[in-house]
């Protein structure tokens, strides 16, 4: 009994040194995380995860990214910032940080949270990198936290870690749909909140906030900005986890996932004065989120938050309960029920109907009938069901054009989406089957433009070296609408000879027709298919001179009377090689690349590529290849 007292209280170390192995290590106190902590800091930065005491199931994310642990920040991290704010959870046994550091020699905040088994390895590492050069310096400037955060609360003044949970959760509660009628109580009245470093309440230096162009939104207080209702347009906030309660320092690091399903399309009134939504929020957009929380008694007195974008509907990867929809296009095709182009195309069109209407009666849908947008499962009605107002048409617009393949009951769509003001080009299929819809998929790739109040550009990444930026496509190049000769049946591995080709940066052995162009972004260097491939000169823009793997290869449709595949795939730029790309570009990166295809005689004539940035190491929902 003495004995077993004494092995509770005991460091680490001593247990050691009393001879007692790992295996039989129990909870890590706020020392011991601290040092965990420290460590892996130390083995990020020397780009060595062998350094840490790793459980063999180990699971390494990264923005929401389930990785190989090695890969990633582990390669480009470089030193280590001075700015730490460590949580420390020796219940479940857990420890979380905001920090600063520096990859490829640009300033980043970092985040992390590390779990531990009972063995006192770790089981899990949860990062979140908010490319954020500017707000990683304002936490340079400030060193360390405000002290307030540091302070061991006396036992007497503490709340119990269920209450701290409970209090934290209402600020999320708050905030979705923001209701300015809510009983925002349970904000200190001496309540601040960090974003990215920035203090973003009661700041009376007139800055807008956000996004927005609204100068008194940062003036007020916590308790005031919700009941503005200004929040509003944050739509749902799910996937709340409250990982790590640092019950001595009363502080919750909580990490939820933020969407913006684009419907809301008013700021209210702050001061007299409402305005639109930022054309940022034109799109669904998802934003996941760590936020610190400091209480003080039951209320909330210190936030500090930052947050970085994800695809929209991506969900939590350690969320257990999360169901996984696994798809397999293409699966069973039965087809006793048979469609035809004319039948297909009809479908098409009732589709894009349906998005605009966001009303999905008129059509026939199987039971189960699955949608994804970028890569996740959403509900019909959802992403851009809600804010597609206009889709060009084939046949009447220079940009759109249908394919299918009646073989398989596919139909697909390639053209432009236009969301309020920001276009994209959408990539769109429809699996028939049985004279049912049993799939759609969406592939939107949106225009990005830096611009006033951050434009539309994505969230805490460089802009591509070419971006597209919703300059005119032009009219889609005829070739993919006319009838191709000689399609024949090696297109399939001609299409995975040119993307093997790509991921090689070789076009030996690729069967380019010597006319063949290929358009990046709307946008066509001098050089042809196979020099552009081979990297020569001054193409293809620098964007795909990091690239390495080109993975989860799919065909939405392949169109045998056109000659056209429409190919998708996943292509790495781990940002590792010496560039002459600027440092801020050098940013591990995933390109989500759709591509339409013509093949006429055995050779590729013509491609027409778009490219969407995702985190490092994205795979989409959809599971079959080629
Ligand atoms: C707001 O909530 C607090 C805490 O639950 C409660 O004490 C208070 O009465 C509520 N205020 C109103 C106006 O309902
Ligand atoms: C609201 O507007 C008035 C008049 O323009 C100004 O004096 C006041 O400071 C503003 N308040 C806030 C919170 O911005
Ligand atoms: C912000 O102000 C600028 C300049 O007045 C205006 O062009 C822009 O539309 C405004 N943006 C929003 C989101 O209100
Ligand atoms: C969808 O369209 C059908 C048929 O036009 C109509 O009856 C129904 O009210 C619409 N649903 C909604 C939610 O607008
Ligand atoms: C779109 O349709 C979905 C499903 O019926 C519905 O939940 C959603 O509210 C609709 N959105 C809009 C903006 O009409
Ligand atoms: C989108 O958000 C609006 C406003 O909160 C909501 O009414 C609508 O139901 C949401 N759409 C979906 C598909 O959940
Ligand atoms: C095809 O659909 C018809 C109704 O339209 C149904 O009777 C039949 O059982 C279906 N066949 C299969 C294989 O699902
Ligand atoms: C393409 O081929 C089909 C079938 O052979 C034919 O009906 C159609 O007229 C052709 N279209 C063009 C534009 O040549
Ligand atoms: C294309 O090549 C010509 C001459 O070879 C050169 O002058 C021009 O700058 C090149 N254009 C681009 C976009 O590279
Ligand atoms: C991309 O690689 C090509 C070929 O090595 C080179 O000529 C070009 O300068 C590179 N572009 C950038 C932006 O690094
Ligand atoms: C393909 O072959 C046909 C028939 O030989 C010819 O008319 C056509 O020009 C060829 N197309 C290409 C792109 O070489």
């Amino acid at each position: 009994m003495k004995l077993n007292l004494q092995i509770q209280f005991a460091t680490p170390w001593l247990l050691l040194a009393l001879g007692f192995s790992q295996a039989q290590a129990t909870g890590c106190d706020r020392p011991c995380l601290e040092n965990l902590l420290s460590s892996y800091l130390t083995a990020l930065v020397a780009h060595d995860p062998s350094r840490l005491p790793t459980s063999p199931d180990v699971k390494y994310v990264e923005n929401s990214q389930i990785l190989p642990l090695g890969t990633g920040m582990w390669k480009i991290a470089d030193t280590l910032g001075k700015y730490r704010h460590v949580f420390a959870d020796p219940e479940s046994n857990q420890v979380g940080a905001i920090t600063t550091l520096n990859e490829n020699g640009v300033s980043v905040i970092y985040v992390v949270r590390i779990a531990l088994d009972q063995h006192r390895n770790i089981r899990e590492i949860e990062t979140q990198i908010t490319r954020d050069a500017v707000g990683a310096g304002r936490y340079e400037k400030m060193v360390q936290p405000e002290a307030v955060w540091l302070e061991s609360v006396p036992p007497a003044q503490r709340i119990s870690r269920a209450m701290l949970i409970a209090q934290t959760n209402k600020y999320y509660t708050g905030m979705e749909r923001n209701d300015p009628k809510g009983n925002y109580s349970f904000f200190d009245k001496d309540c601040d909140r960090l974003e990215d470093g920035l203090q973003t309440t009661n700041q009376k230096n007139g800055d807008p906030y956000g996004h927005s162009n609204d100068t008194s939104f940062a003036s007020l207080g916590c308790e005031a900005q919700f009941q503005t209702g200004f929040l509003g347009f944050v739509t749902k906030i799910r996937d709340r986890r409250y990982p790590v309660v640092d019950e001595e320092r009363q502080a919750v690091f909580a990490i939820t996932i933020f969407d913006h399903n684009g419907t809301v399309r008013e700021l209210p009134s702050v001061n007299g004065t409402s305005s639109p939504i930022p054309p940022y929020f034109d799109v669904p957009r998802t934003l996941a989120a760590t936020e610190a929380f400091r209480l003080r008694g039951e209320k909330l007195f210190r936030i500090e938050m930052t947050l970085t974008e994800v695809p929209y509907g991506m969900r939590s990867a350690f969320l257990a309960d999360t169901p996984v929809q696994i798809g397999m296009a293409n699966s069973h095709i039965t087809n006793s029920k048979s469609c035809d182009r004319s039948c297909l195309d009809k479908i098409l069109d009732q589709v894009l109907q349906a998005i605009l209407n966001n009303n999905t009666s008129s059509l026939s849908l199987a039971n189960e009938v699955r949608y994804s947008e970028n890569g996740q499962f959403l509900p019909l009605g959802d992403g851009l069901w809600e804010t597609v107002g206009s889709i060009s048409k084939p046949g009447v617009d220079d940009y759109a054009a249908r394919f299918s393949d009646p073989e398989t009951g596919t139909v697909a769509y390639w053209g432009i989406t236009k969301e309020q003001t920001t276009l994209g080009v959408l990539a769109l299929r429809i699996k028939v089957d049985n004279g049912s819809i049993t799939e759609i998929e969406a592939i939107d790739v949106r225009a990005e433009s830096t611009g006033l109040r951050g434009g539309t550009m994505t969230l805490m990444r460089p802009p591509l070296p070419i971006e597209w930026e919703g300059t005119s496509l032009g009219q889609l190049d005829p070739v993919f609408k006319q009838n191709s000769s000689g399609f024949g049946t090696t297109s399939l591995p001609l299409v995975n000879a040119y993307l093997n080709g790509l991921e090689k940066h070789s076009s030996i052995g690729v069967h380019f027709d010597s006319s063949c162009t290929r358009r990046d972004n709307g946008f066509r260097g001098n050089l042809s298919c196979s020099a552009q491939m081979d990297g020569k000169g001054d193409s293809p823009n620098g964007l795909f001179n990091l690239t390495t793997a080109v993975r989860d290869r799919r065909i939405l449709v392949t169109d045998s009377r056109k000659g056209v595949v429409i190919a998708v795939a996943m292509i790495d730029n781990p940002a590792l090689s010496p560039s002459s790309l600027p440092a801020t570009q050098m940013v591990p990166s995933t390109y989500m690349v759709p591509q339409l295809i013509k093949i006429e005689n055995g050779t590729i004539s013509r491609v027409e590529s778009m490219v969407k940035w995702m985190p490092f190491g994205y795979t989409s929902a959809w599971t079959e290849g080629i």
